[in-house]
């Protein structure tokens, strides 16, 4: 089994995970700049002020539906460590990032673009032009090196300015400042790139980067995602007029979802489940909300404000690929608590050390599950293991553990291909250089191929080091995957 030349093998990031350089060059605040660092034990915060002065801390926007307390305003405090800020720096490394990554052969290069780096607070009529250099330079470097761009246009972020005084994505007046920003996007790089994701895992942007400082109940939530697939379906019809042969895909944090049980019941149920998260991208692949979407509103006792034309709207802009991280598989019964991302244990399988069971046949089941519903190219474009990385006495990184978890999904990723009949344009995995872990915070949870040193609260030298990893990926694409079924 080999993928064909034009297969797209590289890694992915996101800015506010990877960049740094939160307040150089004119750049705006963004929404995960509040956000605190953490571990599993103490999650993330984003630290607020109250209107009497105080100082408080909410759970995360990413996780934590309840976002702040009403009145509240999000604030920077020193006491805290706020690992955006910094990240790995990449705003100053990006020429020895983007060279480690095409020695090693990518092909492809998946970034996000900082939307308050080119409108610092959303609203301006002119963008930044300090922002639009720093992306020419690396768009220009990666192309010159033999990498395609692919670039991620909403990472679960957006200017604070819109966040704080529009309540997000809740206001139609941010779907009107996401189009200007795009529009320069397309006119600045549309003769360079052809592959944009419109927004990152829409089925789980949430809280603060969606409903701003309202509370992002299920009514809340739900209009500001319809104002997502608004925006995304007019860029999408934006692109295609200004960048003839553009494609365009939405990310959707996919996992494979499996019934605990063959009871009726639990079968019904874990299909229910998927639909509560295969609602966000069946409607932006298709073009419209699917049949049982007024069940799953009513359910939830919402009321989506549409106005006339919205159908036209998103009919207009269905997306031309599907684009998916895949990390993990989970388990639905009525018995299940918790919502689907986290689902109940699978007793077949390992779990990572931060608790994410690794189910490489999951890959391959939904690969075609996914061509199979909408017959439309594929790509994924986050898989990874996060995992503790030790340094030997030696100075190397024996990754052995991830090479191994590489080579399983690979393999089954290959096999979807070349015998099931998938059409996949790619994969870029998470992350192919150590960044900040969304959820956590943390630096130790780590992906790459290439060790940065930094730790959790931002201490190291910065230094990017190559691991064991590096070296078999390098093999895995210059024999276009051939290398995986020689090693055992
Ligand atoms: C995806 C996100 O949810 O998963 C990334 O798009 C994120 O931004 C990745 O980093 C892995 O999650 P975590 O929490 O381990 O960083």
């Amino acid at each position: 089994m080999k993928t064909p030349k034009e297969f797209l093998w590289g890694g992915a990031t996101a800015d506010f995970q990877f960049d740094g350089g939160c307040q150089e060059d004119g750049r705006g605040l963004s929404t995960h700049d509040f956000e605190t660092d953490g571990s599993v034990e103490h999650p993330r915060c984003i630290t607020y002020r109250m209107p009497d002065g105080s100082i408080g801390l909410a759970r995360s926007s990413f996780f934590n539906p309840e976002s702040l307390p009403d009145g509240a305003e999000p604030c920077l405090d020193a006491q805290y460590y706020y690992p955006s800020h910094k990240a790995v720096d990449h705003y100053h490394h990006w020429k020895e990032d983007l060279r480690l990554l095409a020695e090693m052969g990518c092909n492809v290069y998946r970034f996000s673009i900082c939307w308050s780096r080119i409108f610092p607070t959303g609203e301006e009529t002119e963008p930044n032009q300090a922002g639009l250099d720093f992306y020419d330079a690396l768009i220009d470097e990666m192309i010159r090196l033999g990498m395609e761009p692919l670039i991620t246009i909403h990472h679960d972020e957006l200017p604070v300015y819109l966040a704080e005084h529009y309540d997000g994505w809740s206001s139609r007046h941010t779907i009107d400042c996401y189009l200007r920003y795009c529009k320069v996007l397309f006119s600045r790089y549309g003769s360079k790139c052809r592959y944009w994701l419109t927004f990152n895992e829409i089925n789980a942007v949430r809280g603060f980067a969606a409903c701003g400082t309202h509370k992002c109940d299920n009514q809340t939530h739900y209009n500001a995602v319809h104002n997502m697939f608004l925006a995304s379906a007019q860029a999408v019809k934006l692109g295609h007029e200004m960048m003839p042969g553009s494609m365009f895909g939405a990310m959707y944090a996919s996992s494979a979802i499996y019934p605990a049980t063959c009871k009726p019941e639990d079968v019904f149920c874990h299909m229910q489940q998927r639909r509560e998260t295969y609602y966000f991208i069946d409607t932006m692949a298709r073009g419209q909300y699917p049949s049982y979407a007024a069940d799953l509103l009513r359910r939830r006792d919402v009321t989506l404000h549409t106005q006339p034309g919205d159908d036209e709207i998103l009919a207009a802009g269905a997306l031309d690929f599907i684009s998916f991280s895949y990390y993990r598989s989970n388990v639905i019964s009525t018995e299940t608590r918790v919502n689907v991302i986290s689902g109940d244990p699978n007793p077949y399988l390992e779990s990572t050390p931060w608790g994410w069971p690794v189910d490489p046949i999951g890959l391959r089941y939904v690969l075609n599950e996914f061509y199979d519903r909408y017959q439309k190219p594929l790509f994924i474009v986050e898989n990874g293991l996060g995992a503790v990385d030790t340094i030997e006495a030696d100075g190397s990184i024996q990754d052995d553990y991830r090479i191994s978890f590489l080579r399983d999904h690979l393999r089954e990723m290959m096999k979807a291909m070349c015998q099931d009949g998938v059409e996949l344009l790619g994969y870029t995995m998470w992350a192919p250089i150590d960044l900040v872990s969304l959820s956590t915070g943390e630096m130790k949870k780590r992906y790459g191929w290439i060790y940065v040193d930094m730790d959790d609260k931002g201490n190291g030298t910065l230094e990017r080091r190559k691991k064991k990893s590096y070296d078999w990926m390098h093999q895995v694409i210059a024999t276009q995957g051939e290398s995986l079924w020689a090693q055992d």
